[in-house]
């Protein structure tokens, strides 16, 4: 079942404006089935483990002040071609680039504050799903 999940965090700039609802709905009618989901916030140390792949990026300090300063929706969510339909659901990292439609395209204000986050590979979805959620949390 691995290959047919994905993880997604609404980052804090989704929450802060109320689009919580606008985002999960889209997602619903996009097909993904909710398999796990919380209203979470990430610590410091949370965010550099999470993100620690960039870390080298200059713009590494700024990420993580932005994904720690309010809560997130953290969820984990099941589809066939799970992973590839998500990014194409939420649009490209920049919203200046993402395509019409897209979640980004909708309600990211740009790419320091880019509302959602979409794994990159099945491989990192499960790593990802299993840092916010323990097994008994997965339905
Ligand atoms: S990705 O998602 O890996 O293809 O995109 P990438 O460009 O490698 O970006 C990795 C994460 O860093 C965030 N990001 C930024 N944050 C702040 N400022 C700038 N300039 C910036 N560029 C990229 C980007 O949103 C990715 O976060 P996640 O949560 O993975 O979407």
């Amino acid at each position: 079942m691995a290959t047919n999940r994905t993880f997604t965090m609404l980052k804090p700039d989704a929450v802060e404006k109320g689009h919580i609802g606008a985002i999960l709905q889209m997602i619903n009618a996009a097909g993904f089935r909710i398999v796990a989901m919380k209203l979470t916030q990430m610590t410091t140390s949370d965010a550099e483990t999470f993100y620690a792949i960039h870390k080298e990026r200059r713009f590494f300090p700024e990420l993580v002040t932005y994904m720690t300063r309010g809560p997130i929706v953290a969820a984990i969510l099941e589809k066939e071609n799970a992973v590839e339909d998500f990014r194409t659901l939420i649009g490209a990292t920049n919203p200046a680039d993402a395509a019409e439609g897209t979640i980004r395209k909708l309600y990211a204000a740009s790419i320091g504050e880019n509302a959602v986050h979409g794994s990159d590979s099945d491989d990192n979805a499960a790593i990802e799903g299993a840092f916010h959620f323990s097994g008994r949390e997965m339905f």
